[in-house]
């Protein structure tokens, strides 16, 4: 295994951006804005994988939805970070997540060697759940991000972390969106959660109302934790993609999970989450969801 640079600790490898900041008026970005590589990020040198990232972006700007995706041209070397993102997870995934994810994951049967195209996972997903990937260039909106659920829909980022830093990526890449959210998506119940925060975002039409249910995502769908034969594991899909996080997680902070003091509460998303809400179970956690999601106006 690759161990990232010290300066590039995995400490960042669960951070999703895209749950930053609200709409602002005037902002006319839209679901193909294009990332725009910081100059420190891991691939902001090299010239080859910001060909290939810009080539994965032209298929999400000229895709056509609920036509196929079109395949993203993967290197090995990209594959072999695949590997290793897998070989560093699986041991965590069984230690630390919850067994609807364990259920998903073995419903979805991904080739540890090969990074699934996003095709052929939505494929999988859509027969269990009814739930579609479609390719999006990079950040998007939240939104954009956070409606398309409504209607069935995961908004996904289909290029790779930069190779050099395997277990590190300073925004949302398809080992993430892979990784976390499809492979939760192929549970019935977690899509209907998804499913519902995407109707609640539609009908929110301030960015207050926006915000406090992007705390929510956050504190939820993105790093929830539960109790189940006592211990406790992962639902949050932030903390499933990241082995370096799933390892610290014993070390937050936990508190009952309270939707009424998530919705208001500011989180840092460039570190390790410190504060965790753990749901008593993984029914508690889906039918308190459930019920706040849909009373939601
Ligand atoms: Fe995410």
């Amino acid at each position: 295994m690759i161990t990232p640079p010290e300066t590039q600790t995995p400490l960042l490898d669960h951070v999703d951006m895209r749950m930053v900041t609200a709409d602002e008026p005037g902002n006319d970005w839209d679901r193909n804005s294009l990332v725009k590589l910081d100059p420190d990020h891991p691939g902001f040198r090299d010239q080859d994988y910001r060909a290939r990232r810009n080539a994965i972006a032209e298929i999400a700007m000229r895709y056509r939805p609920g036509s196929p995706i079109p395949a993203a041209p993967y290197t090995d070397l990209e594959h072999g970070v695949w590997r290793t993102i897998w070989e560093a997870l699986g041991p965590a995934h069984r230690e630390h997540a919850c067994a609807e994810y364990l259920e998903c994951i073995r419903l979805l049967n991904f080739d540890s060697d090969r990074i699934p195209q996003l095709d052929e996972v939505s494929r999988k997903v859509e027969a269990i759940s009814g739930f579609r990937l479609e390719p999006v260039a990079g950040l998007v909106q939240p939104r954009v991000f956070l409606e398309s659920p409504a209607r069935g829909i995961f908004l996904s980022t289909q290029y790779i972390r930069h190779h050099s830093t395997p277990l590190y990526t300073p925004e949302p890449d398809v080992a993430h969106e892979i990784i976390g959210h499809a492979v939760t998506l192929a549970s019935k119940r977690f899509a209907e959660l998804n499913r519902l925060f995407g109707e609640a975002v539609t009908r929110a039409r301030d960015a207050s109302g926006l915000d406090r249910l992007s705390r929510i995502y956050w504190f939820t769908i993105e790093f929830g934790v539960l109790r189940e034969d006592g211990k406790v594991k992962a639902y949050g899909t932030g903390l499933l993609s990241s082995a370096g996080e799933l390892a610290e997680m014993h070390k937050a902070e936990l508190r009952p999970l309270d939707l009424e003091a998530a919705e208001n509460l500011v989180y840092d998303p460039t570190h390790y989450q410190a504060m965790l809400f753990c749901a008593d179970s993984f029914d508690q956690m889906y039918e308190m969801l459930r019920e706040y999601l849909r009373q939601k106006v």
